[in-house]
């Protein structure tokens, strides 16, 4: 494990913008994971009351445990704010994520919510999307999906499970793609080209949500806000 301060750091501050009261989504991995903890202790503390909307069973289970009340989408579709973390920002705010397969929900999440606030370490913030994009896909046309991703261009493969044989299986049942495409022009145009391709849920690009969104970015000397 590495130097978590900084995600301490983003995590904690991002918590600290939930307001008493709200519907809060709650994104995936090791970032989001310190704004749970310190929801949890300001729910504890009696300073808020807030329901949370987890984009993975990961964070549902997480969040069960620290005792920060839970709704599904279903019962909640507009939410006040979500807290969720990425692999790569660039400076529009544009992101790419899926790093832990919960794409489809992280986006489904971020477009139900008024605010989404990004929380990342120094590491994320690049001038140029570039990381391998997770594409979540069904698993019958896995193949059909694989065929058009190569007529655009770069490489990829089917995610591979590391405590698991076989392909990564997502909360939704889909397969994940890490497709390589280089340094990314176009993030908004790649999004929907690869989001129109019959058979792909969700691509990793998050493109669009750059008005609502603010980037906490983390260090070990505290924070800094990033907004459009
Ligand atoms: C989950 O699928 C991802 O989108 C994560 O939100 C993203 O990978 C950031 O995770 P970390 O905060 O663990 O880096």
């Amino acid at each position: 494990m590495g130097n978590e301060a900084p995600k301490r750091a983003a995590g904690y501050a991002a918590a600290d913008l939930v307001e008493p009261g709200t519907l809060v989504g709650l994104g995936t991995g090791s970032t989001v994971r310190f704004a749970m903890e310190r929801l949890a202790e300001r729910i504890r503390g009696g300073g808020l009351s807030c329901v949370g909307v987890p984009t993975s069973y990961q964070t549902a289970i997480r969040a069960r445990a620290l005792g920060i009340p839970l709704a599904s989408l279903n019962d909640a579709p507009h939410l006040a704010i979500a807290i969720d973390g990425a692999d790569q920002v660039d400076p529009e705010l544009r992101l790419i994520k899926g790093r832990g397969a919960a794409l489809t929900r992280e986006k489904c999440v971020a477009a139900a919510a008024d605010q989404l606030v990004i929380v990342v370490d120094e590491d994320k913030l690049t001038e140029r999307l570039s990381e391998k994009v997770p594409i979540e896909v069904l698993p019958f046309a896995c193949a059909l999906v694989m065929d058009r991703l190569a007529q655009m261009g770069g490489s990829g493969r089917i995610r591979e499970g590391t405590a698991k044989d076989g392909p990564v299986v997502t909360d939704n049942g889909g397969l994940v793609i890490d497709w390589s495409f280089g340094q990314i022009e176009d993030p908004a145009g790649l999004e929907t080209s690869i989001e129109r391709i019959p058979g792909v849920v969700a691509a990793g690009i998050f493109s669009g949500f750059e008005k609502k969104t603010k980037v906490i970015v983390g260090s070990d000397a505290g924070y800094r806000v990033l907004t459009r």
